[in-house]
């Protein structure tokens, strides 16, 4: 039972998500080992599927997406190495500075455009000459879906064009992919198409697929050695963990292919907010299941402690505005409910759920 969100219709994120009935039978029989050993079948079998899905040599199970992009960056940077990352990215907004605080990697912040993208030539010149004084470029970093971009997504083509700045300055290229299943959805791709364009990428399964806990990282077997290194180091090597591996099998069976409809959703709700009066939103910006919209004539946090009051949970995005996320916990009737919740707080009325 989620004490908060149960009788809640709650949008502010995929990552509340609970473990389906599947899942948590998976859990309770899952073959188990310890994966310091590398014994833990369940978490090897993850790995394997995982690799096998971004098309990479080998994948690595972490504790979570801010584990999975430190211990990415801390493989790819040595002490003193600068990593570029977008202004609107996840590694700089709600990371803790992790990266410069525990790697000693300061970062390059490039502005991200509103469509999630660092513009190749910002990144180019991003990329430190070898001079005296600069320190040296070891990554760069994408994200796909952007997350404050409104879930925007990176087309493969914008993708390639900056692996071709960077990997023609010898730098490779990190991609935050928590959402990569989204973008692979939004894009009639494969995560492995996405995935064909970074060295290095990082998933999440605690989002969009439901799973309680858990990413991975994928890559060359060799950069995977290396973030296996780095994750203990963070404290992040586990024991019987195929514990939680075991959901992120079933995720992969029964989660990716219905992420469409969160989507779908996703547009439904954009579409509904963008007829109320007060509300502003650019529906061109909403292509995967996260919308950002902002409201006129009210402050947002008593806009969103209002939506609250009246059993609808959202998220303040500060000069961004209001976030709203899709995921396999809301219903059509649930859309309907938000809508009708919006429109009534700003005309000041009372909404009940259908
Ligand atoms: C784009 C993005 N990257 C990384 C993360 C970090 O994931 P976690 O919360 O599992 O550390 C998130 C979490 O919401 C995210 O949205």
């Amino acid at each position: 039972m989620n004490f908060l969100s149960e009788s809640m219709v709650d949008l502010r994120s995929d990552t509340v998500t609970r473990p389906t009935e599947e899942m948590r039978r998976a859990m309770m029989d899952a073959m188990v080992g310890d994966d310091q050993y590398g014994e833990d079948p369940t978490v090897n079998e993850l790995e394997r599927q995982s690799a096998a899905l971004m098309g990479k040599e080998a994948a690595v199970f972490v504790a979570s997406g801010t584990m999975g992009n430190l211990s990415s960056l801390l493989a790819h940077c040595g002490r003193g190495d600068e990593a570029v990352i977008g202004s609107e990215s996840h590694i700089l907004w709600y990371e803790s500075g992790g990266v410069s605080t525990l790697g000693g990697i300061p970062t390059f912040v490039v502005a991200n455009d509103a469509g999630g993208r660092l513009d190749p030539i910002d990144v180019a010149n991003a990329i430190r000459e070898d001079r005296s004084g600069y320190p040296r470029t070891g990554v760069v970093c994408l994200e796909n879906t952007q997350n404050r971009c409104g879930g925007a997504v990176l087309t493969i083509e914008y993708m390639r064009a900056v692996k071709d700045v960077a990997h023609d300055r010898g730098v490779p290229v990190h991609l935050d992919g928590a959402r990569i299943f989204n973008a692979a959805a939004a894009l009639g791709v494969s995560p492995a198409d996405i995935a064909a364009e970074v060295d290095s990428v990082q998933f999440c399964l605690s989002k969009g697929l439901g799973c309680p806990v858990g990413s991975l990282v994928a890559g060359s077997e060799e950069f995977i050695h290396k973030v296996r290194a780095q994750r203990k180091i963070l404290g992040g090597a586990m024991r019987q963990s195929g514990m939680i591996a075991a959901a992120g099998l079933v995720a992969y069976e029964t989660m990716i292919q219905r992420l469409p409809e969160d989507h779908l959703r996703a547009r439904r709700l954009a579409q509904g907010l963008a007829a109320i009066e007060g509300v502003s939103i650019d529906l061109d910006r909403v292509q995967s299941n996260i919308i950002v919209f902002k409201v006129s004539g009210v402050d947002h946090p008593a806009f969103i402690a209002s939506l609250k009051a009246q059993g609808l949970l959202v998220s303040n995005y500060g000069l961004r505005g209001v976030r709203m996320v899709t995921h396999y916990q809301i219903t059509d009737a649930d859309i309907e409910f938000a809508v009708n919740t919006v429109a009534g707080v700003l005309a000041g009325v009372q909404v009940a759920h259908a």
